[in-house]
């Protein structure tokens, strides 16, 4: 029998997303799950009950009728300890949990027997978990918002203009902290015309940065600021101290400070002064995304936009909810994309499989059982580290050929050459001449493809595809073979020559672009 999945309307001060649009509602029933939503669920975020009755959910009046009718429930915020009293027993929840920091929460939930999926926990580093990001995809709307809140708070153009009546110059945006919120601010920013600076601890974003048309400004100091799978790490009171004199620089030259610093489970650290706040030019604009972790600038009051000095500092702690319908629209899309990894066979029924990297880390608490933390990913995206790479060689030498160094290795690979040179004996000995130089070449083919594909790292796998994508554009000889004298068979060669040439020319192209990104 299907499930029911429910979406009550959303309790906290200010929360105005819902967990699942209309949309949403309708690919889940695709999937073979009912949907009911409690009547208003929608209303904050521009989606009324008709839609979603349209959409073929059930419209269910108060929050008690809908909890109780709900085996599993979507929803946004963490629950409240009055509403985990709604919960049935046994039931499942998806919603933000934050377990680190809600302890008291998920004794309740699991009192309740609850299996609770907590969508921050997702483990981010797995390319096929981010589809389910809601974090990156939360992130990215905050970002757009904050530029959107610093341009409404600022008093002039954001792009430079000549006009009749005078010259305006571009406004300069500085962004303090490059992950995804950062990342969303300054294409933004950019996108308005401003001149954009950025900086992170992490060195691996500049290119980021630059790809997204701003610049990347270093602090004076060597220090590598990453601490593994994509989080930055606390820095040393030396850096700091030389990341200070950089920000105060910066300072007096922006309009606009958009700070999205944060290393997770850490407060947020101080970056902004009272001192740099006042040597800011007056009417300048400071958005603080890390209000609600303490803030990145002395001055900020989470959830206020306040004016000291001259200078507006915004730190609202509500962005998403100030454009909730798109980060409705695109919560809803992780969670849904979530729903087809829990039920596989499309029938209604939700598989917690804990034997799934990416729902493992999701799970933290089974029927009842608390799941969290998980045991550590077996993927990082973080390339390995430089020691073990050193490390490594001076055996690989010992086994006398640079790729490997296990003693059986040697035999096994002799014994693959013997039996592959008897094959090729056979072949040759019985196959006729015609196929045997076709074979020869074949064999090469893969060979050549072989050792070209297997030592490229993973990164590097897309730019691979574009080129031998130009590469294979030497069907284009088919075609200037076939360009006779005249006839309809030539009008057909020049249009395959014509055809190819996009393939060869926009696969090198691609290629360049992409390779641009990966040079220092
Ligand atoms: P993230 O972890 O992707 O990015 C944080 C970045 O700050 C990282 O790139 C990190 O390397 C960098 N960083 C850490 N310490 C630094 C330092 N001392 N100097 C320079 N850079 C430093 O996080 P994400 O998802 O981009 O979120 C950014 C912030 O926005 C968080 O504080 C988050 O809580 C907040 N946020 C606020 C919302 C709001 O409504 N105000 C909504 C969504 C997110």
């Amino acid at each position: 029998m299907s499930l029911m999945i429910g979406i009550p309307r959303e309790i906290s001060a200010g929360e105005k997303r819902v967990a699942t649009v209309p949309d949403v509602v309708e690919k889940l029933i695709k999937l073979g799950f009912k949907v009911a939503v409690e009547s208003g669920a929608g209303d904050a975020a521009n989606f009324s009950d008709e839609v979603y009755r349209a959409a073929g959910a059930e419209i269910i009046d108060g929050a008690a009728k809908l909890w109780a009718a709900s085996d599993i429930v979507f929803k946004v915020r963490g629950p409240t300890a009055e509403e985990v009293g709604l919960m049935r027993e046994g039931g499942t929840l998806v919603s933000f949990i934050w377990p680190a920091q809600n302890p008291e929460l998920m004794q309740q939930l699991a009192a309740k027997k609850a299996t609770v999926l907590a969508i921050d926990s997702l483990p981010r580093t797995l390319s096929r978990a981010q589809k389910m990001d809601a974090l990156t995809s939360q992130a990215g709307v905050a970002g757009y918002r904050a530029v959107i809140e610093a341009a409404n708070a600022f008093g002039r153009f954001f792009n430079g203009q000549i006009t009749a009546a005078g010259k305006v110059p571009p406004a300069k945006v500085f962004i303090a902290g490059a992950g995804v919120a950062g990342l969303a601010a300054i294409g933004t920013a950019v996108s308005l015309g401003a001149i954009v600076r950025a900086n992170d601890t992490r060195a691996e974003v500049a290119d980021q940065v630059v790809s997204l048309g701003g610049e990347f400004v270093k602090v004076d100091y060597e220090e590598e600021g990453s601490g593994g799978g994509g989080y930055a790490k606390v820095m040393s009171e030396g850096f700091l101290q030389a990341q200070r004199e950089m920000y105060a620089k910066q300072a007096k030259e922006v309009d606009i400070i958009i700070t999205t610093a944060l290393i997770p489970g850490k407060p947020a650290p101080r970056l902004i002064t009272a001192e740099m706040v006042q040597s800011m030019k007056p009417g300048s604009v400071i958005v603080d995304m890390a209000a609600e972790r303490g803030g990145n600038c002395e001055l900020t009051e989470p959830g206020q936009a306040v004016v000291k000095h001259g200078v507006t500092i915004v730190g609202y702690t509500d962005l998403n909810s100030r454009l909730a319908k798109q980060s409705s629209t695109l919560y809803s899309t992780n969670l849904f994309r979530l729903a087809e990894e829990l039920c596989k066979t499309k029938d209604g029924i939700a598989d917690v499989n804990m034997e799934d990297d990416a729902i493992r880390g999701l799970t933290v608490i089974k029927e009842g059982n608390i799941t969290w933390p998980p045991p550590a990913p077996k993927v990082s995206a973080a390339p390995p580290a430089a020691a073990k790479a050193t490390a490594a060689a001076p055996a690989a030498k010992k086994g006398g050929h640079g790729k490997s160094s296990a003693p059986g290795s040697a035999t096994s690979t002799t014994v693959t050459f013997l039996v592959a040179a008897l094959m090729f004996w056979f072949v040759g000995a019985n196959a006729p001449a015609a196929f045997l130089a076709h074979f020869t070449v074949f064999v090469l083919a893969c060979f050549v493809g072989y050792m070209v594909v297997w030592n490229v790292t993973p990164a590097l796998h897309t730019p691979l595809m574009s080129v031998t994508n130009a590469i294979s554009s030497i069907i284009a000889i088919g075609a200037l073979v076939q360009i006779g004298p005249e006839g309809w068979i030539r009008w057909l060669a020049v249009a395959g020559i014509a055809l190819t040439a996009v393939n060869m020319f926009g696969g090198f192209a691609v290629t360049q672009r992409m390779l641009a990104m990966f040079r220092k």
